[in-house]
């Protein structure tokens, strides 16, 4: 067996000329294949955007899942399941890309399918010739380079095109490939319309040369869009090639079936029966194809059934594309009708292929696509409903707590006065009660000193113990009997007054801090331990106490002097009568009975007998003013003896007063004047101690306000925490939706625009 001539001269020859040539044959008609070519581009394009949106999509939910922040809008199943989709898409846009409408040819040998392919293709690509040529699949489809080449299957080889005679003659005695095995032939796009419009065509082994039919179809036939069935004109339907035919039938849903009556141009030869040849051939290709496969009703049945000669076309039409009429051989009569014909056959081949394939190829990874598009979208429609909820939630949330803060700053103020208030009016209340009891005790004060029990001896180191002891007697004394008085009213309002405070501020605290009770006032127990310290410093007080326990005889001159004037006019008088005149010394006790002279002598006879002329008028120290008058009257009434009387009981007067002036009397003597002196001093403390004891309570109290406040104020600035947070997290979920919205969105715009194309190519094409 040898490959034709006509193949080995011509079929791999590229001149310029003709490239050029069929390019302008190709723009001249403008093939329905189109609708394939354009169908294609436009799913590869919502391919390619579908998945640039899957990868956002999916990007968008694992950042969102990922986020701590927020509670979570996505769930693990969600991201997973959009993450999915990113292989699927992009292995559907790898076969969208790859797919191509594909023909394939079959019929008994030598019944012309080589050559109906090789008119399809302007040129002699395949071989063909007398005998059974055709021992393996070939598959013709196009390269984008200028180069023909040959692939085997199951290799990666090119093999030059040059060689493909051998390779013919080689596929021929080669077993395996004659059982049905399959080469590419690479043609350049360029010198094929046909080939540019993604067709792939597909040339087989005379159907009646093999046993296995089975195998074929599984193998080549499963993806074919259109099958051409080329029978021999010359004879009738074989039952070999209608038992291939129930079979593809069986394995796919209606496939597209044409049927080629080929060598129609040796019905010129006999004109008279061509006519009722035509109709026979034609009754029965119709019957096969509606009544036996069912793939067509019977009226449309005709327009799948052609009368033509592939050798007449293929000739006409490479004479035509070396620039040479067609018609320029020696042709059989009536080949422009079985040109025509020819022609139309394409025609009708082409558009039905080419909605065909729309439909088969991309119908499928639309319906994929819109599912996809959906299930992204309510994915989306989730996280924006999710994002919604917890927006508004939070949005409640952080009103409430802006409430909260509200309600406390406006309530802080308004108990800060209020306690202010009744803080002023309760340290004022407890200054009056201090200074109150303080002058009520400065008027008991001689009793606390004659409480005072110790060994009293007029020697100056007892003295000094003496007062020692007496001042801390004072001083304990004064501070209990105050305490005794003050403490406990004092207490009992400071403690009510924190309690009213700590009740009135606990609102403001959150609840689990009133329900446990309000830490540190309440805790500490500040109140309870509370004391008012009334420091009085008796010891220093009265440090400058001197006491005078020198004999005074009460009708001395001194002392009578004391009584007229009082002790500052008594100080004047004497002053004023000798400003030599010291303060008279303590006694010692080395001479306890001397009556203490005015140092230096400085007292003078008429001073003495003044001193003496009083005294004698005045029998007890109580009454001796008196009778000093009623002695001035006597003298004069009852005359010298009377005086004498007098001066005698002056003298015994004294003698008594100087006898009686014993340590006791000089204790008695010292307390009263100790008495005097404190009271003096302590009256001016009166007001200290009382502001004193207050500025105590106002501290205590100003504290147990502080620290409530303290504590509202950290309950504040745990609200505005709060507050800020769920004003972060309001701001990041308001981005969330809108992101979700904007997927939504898109998913929504790539459903429409699949709707469109299937509306404009599928829906059309059923
Ligand atoms: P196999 O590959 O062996 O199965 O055969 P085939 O179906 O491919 O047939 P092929 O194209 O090789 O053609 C067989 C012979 O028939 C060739 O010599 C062709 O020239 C011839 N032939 C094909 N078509 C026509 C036609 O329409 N009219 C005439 N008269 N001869 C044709
Ligand atoms: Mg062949």
């Amino acid at each position: 067996m040898s490959l034709l001539p006509s193949c080995r001269s011509s079929s791999f020859l590229f001149g310029t000329k003709k490239e050029q040539r069929h390019n302008k044959m190709a723009a001249a008609a403008a093939s329905p294949l189109k609708h394939f070519v354009t169908a294609k581009k436009k799913v590869s394009g919502i391919f390619e955007q579908l998945a640039a949106y899957v990868q956002e999509s999916a990007a968008f939910l694992e950042e969102t899942h990922r986020d701590v922040e927020l509670d979570p809008v996505t769930t693990e199943e969600q991201v997973l399941e959009v993450k999915g989709y990113l292989s699927k898409v992009s292995g559907i846009s790898e076969v969208v890309a790859r797919r191509h409408m594909k023909v394939a040819f079959f019929g008994r040998t030598s019944n012309g399918k080589s050559t109906v392919i090789n008119a399809m293709l302007w040129d002699k690509v395949l071989p063909s010739g007398i005998g059974h040529t055709t021992n393996c699949f070939l598959r013709v489809e196009g390269t984008e380079g200028q180069d023909a080449f040959l692939l085997t299957e199951g290799s990666e080889e090119r093999k030059s095109v040059k060689t493909v005679n051998q390779l013919a003659h080689a596929l021929h005695q080669d077993e395996r490939l004659a059982s049905g095995g399959l080469v590419s032939v690479m043609w350049p796009n360029s010198k094929c319309p046909l080939l540019k419009d993604d067709l792939v065509l597909m040339d087989s082994p005379g159907i009646d040369v093999t046993t296995e039919l089975d195998s074929w179809i599984d193998k080549y036939c499963l993806d074919a869009d259109v099958f051409v069935l080329v029978a021999n004109a010359e004879s009738t339907l074989m039952q070999t090639e209608k038992q291939f035919f129930h079979k593809v039938n069986a394995r796919l849903s209606r496939p597209n079936l044409f049927i080629l009556n080929n060598r129609w141009d040796a019905s010129a030869s006999e004109p008279e029966y061509m006519e009722e040849v035509r109709r026979q051939h034609m009754e029965r290709c119709c019957v096969f194809l509606s009544e036996e496969l069912g793939l067509v009703d019977r009226a449309q049945a005709a327009d799948r059934v052609f009368f033509v000669s592939a050798k007449e076309a293929l000739a006409a039409r490479i004479q035509k594309a070396q620039g040479m009429p067609e018609a320029g051989g020696a042709l059989a009569e009536g080949f422009q009708g079985r040109m025509f014909e020819f022609q139309n056959f394409e025609r009708r081949f082409e558009e039905c292929i080419s909605q065909s394939a729309v439909k088969t190829k991309f119908e499928q990874h639309t319906v994929r696509a819109k599912q996809m598009a959906e299930e992204v979208r309510r994915i989306m429609d989730c996280v924006h409903m999710a994002a919604q909820e917890q927006r508004l939630y939070c949005l409640e949330l952080r009103e409430d707590r802006q409430e909260r803060l509200g309600f406390i700053d406006k309530q802080l103020d308004l108990l800060s006065h209020n306690y202010k208030q009744k803080i002023k009016q309760l340290t004022e209340e407890v200054e009056r009660q201090v200074s109150n009891a303080m002058a009520e005790e400065i008027r008991r004060l001689s009793v606390l000193v004659d409480d005072f029990q110790l060994d009293f001896h007029p020697s100056p180191v007892v003295i000094k113990v003496y007062k020692n002891e007496l001042h801390r007697h004072i001083e304990e004394g004064l501070s209990h009997n105050l305490s005794e008085r003050c403490s406990a009213p004092v207490s009992t309002s400071l403690q009510a007054m924190q309690q009213e405070m700590m009740e009135g501020l606990s609102p403001l605290l959150p609840p689990s801090l009133r329900t446990q009770g309000v830490p540190g006032p309440r805790t500490r127990g500040a109140s309870s331990a509370f004391t008012l310290s009334y420091d009085l410093n008796c010891h220093k007080l009265c440090a400058d106490f001197q006491e005078d326990i020198e004999f005074h005889f009460s009708l001395g001159w001194s002392m009578l002097v004391k009584r007229f004037l009082g002790p500052k006019g008594t100080r004047r008088a004497l002053l004023g009568y000798s400003e030599q005149v010291p303060r008279p010394l303590p006694l010692t006790p080395a001479n306890p009975g001397v009556p203490a002279l005015p140092q230096g002598g400085a007292l003078t006879q008429e001073e003495l007998m003044v001193s003496m002329v009083t005294g004698l008028a005045s029998l007890t120290s109580r009454t001796s003013m008196g009778i000093l008058v009623l002695g001035g009257v006597v003298w004069k009434a009852v005359g010298w003896r009377l005086v004498a009387l007098s001066l005698g009981l002056y003298g015994l007067l004294y003698l008594y007063e100087r006898l009686t002036w014993s340590s006791r009397a000089k204790e008695r003597a010292f307390k009263r004047q100790f008495v005097e002196y404190a009271a003096e001093k302590l009256q001016l403390l009166v007001s200290y101690t009382g502001s004193n004891c207050s500025h105590q309570v106002q501290q205590e109290l100003s504290g147990t306000f502080a620290q409530l406040c303290q504590e509202v104020d950290a309950t504040r600035e745990e609200l505005q925490q709060e507050v800020e947070a769920l004003s972060r997290k309001v701001e990041l979920l308001e981005a969330l939706q809108g992101k979700a919205k904007l997927l939504r969105n898109k998913a929504g715009w790539l459903d429409s625009e699949l709707n469109m194309f299937t509306h404009q190519y599928l829906e059309q094409s059923r």
